[in-house]
């Protein structure tokens, strides 16, 4: 037994009174929901998601790619690991001059995405997207983002933004 500030016992392993916590039951439980909804909109808390556009103008060198540096970009469906302006991207070739960037930040909460096989997966709550950035299963979220793309066959440029 011990005691408490003012002196009375004071026992461990008796139940917690709410008067004793200076917190009400109802006020606990609106902080507790207050914290789960701030963990899951907008993400884990890190405030990380897919930006509205990629690198600078789609007139500029920022953000175009050379799709002969990439030899995985020379088949169809082939995909290339990119980072525009700080932007982690996946370039996938979708025809012969055809192709998607896609953000490679998880829609769900915010996580990178690895490539898989035959699309993309979310480490941390398991997501999948299909090679064209379609939510394909796991945990359900939106589609992948996805940027406008154009080719430049004469130059081999491929721009995102
Ligand atoms: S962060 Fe939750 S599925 Fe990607």
């Amino acid at each position: 037994m011990s005691e408490r500030i003012d002196g009375s016992p004071f026992c461990p392993c008796a139940p917690v009174e709410e008067s004793m916590l200076g917190v009400d039951r109802r006020s606990f439980l609106v902080g507790a929901a207050a914290l789960a909804m701030a963990a899951c909109a907008g993400g884990d808390g890190s405030g990380t998601t897919a930006p509205d556009t990629v690198g600078n103008k789609p007139d500029t060198v920022g953000n175009k790619v050379d799709v002969a540096a990439h030899p995985t970009l020379a088949d169809t469906n082939g995909v290339a690991l990119v980072t525009l302006s700080g932007t982690p991207l996946a370039i996938v070739r979708t025809g012969a001059a055809t192709f998607v960037a896609l953000s490679l930040i998880c829609p769900h909460q915010g996580a990178t995405l690895n490539a898989s096989s035959n699309g993309f997966t979310c480490p941390r709550h398991g997501a999948r997207f299909s090679l064209t950035g379609s939510w394909a299963g796991g945990e359900r979220t939106s589609s992948m983002r996805s940027y406008a793309t154009q080719y430049d066959v004469a130059t081999g440029k491929l721009s995102i933004g």
